[in-house]
């Protein structure tokens, strides 16, 4: 790390992925480091399915001081690095990367509670007696279920177009409160207070099919997918008129913020962000 006012190489940073061309981080890893002084350059790593594990290594040993990891390499990263935090342990799964003054690997998982701070902070969401339905049982979802039930929710259901990953997935996370699995055929018949939208149909233009009747008046629908435009997820919602349609744009850069702190040792203000990305939302 430079000292405070060392105006030398920038410390290196950035996100490992398959694709990654996509990605919004640079830009707002870029913001960050403005707006707190720190002198580092945040870049883009395309690491196809079955590299990740030689490539990582190669970069963080060749001066590259932290890694974001995403689609397809959150497993495969919390098996390389020395050490997980809590959360990352508890869901196997790992978006940061830290390499430690010692040489070892810190790996933790912020996209949890980048999705919980973007709810109940940016969006006014109340998760005390919510009843929440998440879509999925991928690895998008592995990192949220636990600070989901960190909150004082009703409950929790995982349906999964394969129920028997939604039944495994959710096992895993019993013991911290009150989460059921099924099918997306299974799914109770009655309106939830939130649903979250982890599965990848969206970035294939899909819909998981659901009941209607899942979404009431008062129902608020997140897809943890950002991008432009609608999803397929947030045009079923509207067209179920539900109270709100909303994106992972605040998830995304919630879960860059808690990194960033992780990395830097101070942790970013993040409507500045929120606000230069209503442009290209
Ligand atoms: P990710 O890391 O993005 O979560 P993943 O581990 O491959 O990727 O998980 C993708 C999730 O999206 C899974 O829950 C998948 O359901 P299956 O377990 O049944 O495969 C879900 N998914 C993908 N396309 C879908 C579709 N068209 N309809 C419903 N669910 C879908």
């Amino acid at each position: 790390m430079n000292p405070p006012g060392d105006h030398g190489a920038p410390d290196q940073y950035g996100l490992a992925g398959h694709p990654v061309d996509h990605s919004w981080s640079p830009f707002i890893h870029g913001m960050f480091a403005k707006a707190t002084g720190e002198n580092i350059v945040y870049r883009l790593f395309d690491i196809p399915p079955g590299e990740f594990r030689g490539q990582a290594l190669r970069l963080l040993t060749s001066g590259v001081r932290g890694l974001n990891v995403t689609v397809p390499h959150k497993q495969v990263a919390a098996e390389l690095v020395n050490e997980l935090t809590a959360r990352a342990a508890r869901s196997q799964a790992v978006n940061t990367i830290a390499l430690r003054d010692d040489a070892t690997l810190l790996g933790d998982n912020t996209d949890g509670i980048g999705l919980v701070t973007d709810l109940e902070r940016n969006l006014g969401v109340s998760l005390a007696n919510c009843r929440i339905l998440v879509l999925g049982a991928g690895g998008a979802v592995r990192g949220i279920i636990g600070p989901l039930l960190e909150r004082p929710v009703r409950s929790v259901v995982v349906a999964n177009r394969t129920s028997s990953r939604a039944r495994a997935l959710a096992a895993e996370f019993r013991d911290l409160g009150p989460v059921e699995a099924c099918g997306l055929e299974e799914i109770t018949d009655q309106p939830f207070g939130l649903i979250i939208n982890g599965t990848s149909a969206s970035l294939s233009g899909e819909m998981p099919e659901l009941p209607a009747s899942v979404v009431g008046h008062r129902t608020f629908c997140y897809d943890m997918a950002y991008g432009r435009g609608e999803t397929a997820f947030t045009r079923w919602a509207k067209a179920r008129r539900a109270a709100r349609v909303e994106k992972g744009w605040g998830m995304l850069v919630e879960q860059a913020a808690a990194a960033f702190a992780l990395w830097r040792g101070k942790t970013p203000e993040t409507r500045p962000v929120l606000e230069a990305l209503v442009h290209f939302r």
